[in-house]
This record gives C-alpha cells, structure tokens and sequence, in this order.
C-alpha cells in the first residue's frame, strides 16, 4: 500500500482543510473532550496524531501540559507557528511516526481525533493504538474519534460535494467505497485565488466494532461509545445516528 499520507498533509492541507474545522468546531470538540475525559489543569495529554495542532494548542490553554506528535515536518512546522506565546513547558511537538515505538510514556489522556486512523493497513492501525497504549499510566484514558462507516454508508457516497472556502476557492470531493477493503477513496479537487489542485486519499473506515477490536487487540479495554467528541452516548442507527464515532478506552 501507497504511503499517500506521507506527502499528502502539507501545507495546501492546512490551508484547505483548515475551513472545516474552524475555531469554532475546535472549541466545541475540546470542550467535549476536556468534560469527558475529567481534565483538569496541569493533566498531561498527548495529542497523536496533533496535525498543526489545533486541538493540542486549545488543550494547552486551558492548562494541560501537551505533547502533540504528527509524521508531517510541514504540520508541525506550522503548530510550532501557531503556539501563541504557550511556553515550551507547557506545549510542546515532536515530528515522528506514530507506528514506530517512541518513547513517550506517563501521560494521563492520549488524543486521536478527526479521523486520524485508517491511513495504512489494520496492522499499521494497531501499531499507532499500541503506541497510545504505551504512552499512558496504567489507568489513563485514551480517546479516538473519527468518521465510521455505518454514517458513511448512509450517505450515498459516489455524488459529488462541493464546499465554497472562505476565499473564494472550490473544493470538490469525489468518494468511493470499497465495500471489500472498507477504504473510501477519495480525489480533492480545487481551484481558487490562491490556485488548483487535486489530491487523493484512501482511509480506512471502521464501524464501531471493528474499530472497538482493533482497540482490544492493541492492548486496551473499550469503555464508551460517544457521539464524536461529546459526553453523549454514540447513537448507532436510525434518524438520530451519530455521524461520528468517539471510542474511549483504558489502559488496565
Ligand atoms: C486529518 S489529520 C488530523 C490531525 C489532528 N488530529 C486534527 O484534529 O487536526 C490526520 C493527521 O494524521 C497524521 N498521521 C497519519 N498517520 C500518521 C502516523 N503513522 N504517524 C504520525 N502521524 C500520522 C497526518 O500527518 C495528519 O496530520
């Protein structure tokens, strides 16, 4: 399999992908999160994969102490430019592959969050929750929240959906599923004041659980299901379904 992910998460990425979640998503995800999880000032979280750290530097305000971790160089070059004065002590990045074992340990709450899983294969999957594992205290908490494809399904992938940014740019996103893989497809397409583009991407989808088995399988014991990042319970089927998929797990 193609390691797409390497090259993809850029800083066109940043700059497209930053329009869907914006300050105000953030802050309410964080807000979930923060009552969820029982964070208090002073709990050590780290955020893995922290993209440019958007969650990472919002946890980091309210007065956790924060590591965030992300593979992309360009990522987390521009976490680094959005750290808003947050002392080193307080907020920190560090540029590595998740699947490989690093030696981070002792954290309170491990974050996964915006579909951050699905990149590889099931094995690389494992090695990335493995090493979530491992970052926490026996008894810490380690949260993963993504797209799951039971949502993803009822959406009739295959029309195309477009959304006007800020600027002006079209985005345009042509999906399939592959029901054999459970991977959806992707080819991005924009064009805008600030230029064209396309990219592609393929992420795995898991349902519940699929995912709540791969959770085990690293080591870890499903606690809840969550309607993403909130405190209310994941909704599985009919009118109300949770579009996305919080998973809270522990480290026994
Ligand atoms: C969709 S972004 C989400 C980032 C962040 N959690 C957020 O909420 O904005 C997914 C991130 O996963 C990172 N990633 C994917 N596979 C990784 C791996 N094996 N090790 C480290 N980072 C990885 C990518 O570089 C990208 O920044």
């Amino acid at each position: 399999m193609t390691e797409w992910w390497r090259t993809f998460f850029d800083v066109d990425y940043c700059r497209l992908w930053e329009s869907v979640t914006g300050p105000e998503r953030t802050e309410r995800e964080v807000a979930g999160i923060w009552t969820l999880l029982g964070l208090r000032p002073g709990s050590r979280v780290v955020d893995a994969p922290c993209g440019y750290g958007r969650i990472a530097r919002v946890v980091a305000q309210r007065g956790a102490v924060v590591l965030g971790v992300d593979q992309s160089a360009d990522l987390i070059a521009e976490a680094e430019r959005r750290r808003n004065g947050i002392p080193l002590e307080q907020l920190r990045y560090q540029c590595a592959d998740l699947r490989d074992s690093l030696t981070i340990d002792g954290f309170d709450v491990a974050l996964n969050v915006f579909s951050s899983i699905g990149y590889g294969t099931e094995n690389d999957d494992i090695r990335v929750l493995a090493t979530l594992r491992r970052a926490v205290r026996p008894g810490g908490q380690v949260f993963i929240e993504t797209a799951h494809r039971d949502w993803v399904v009822s959406l009739r992938l295959g029309s195309n959906s477009g959304r006007r940014l800020p600027d002006g740019t079209l985005m345009v996103e042509e999906p399939r599923l592959d029901p054999l893989s459970g991977r959806v497809e992707s080819t991005w397409y924009w064009s805008g004041p600030a230029g064209a583009g396309q990219k592609i991407s393929s992420l795995r989808i898991y349902n519940a659980t699929e995912l709540a088995h791969l959770v085990e399988t690293a080591g870890l014991r499903v606690q809840s299901l969550h309607d993403g990042c909130s405190v209310n319970p994941f909704v599985g089927s009919g009118p109300d379904m949770s579009r996305r998929l919080g998973l809270l797990a522990v480290r026994d």
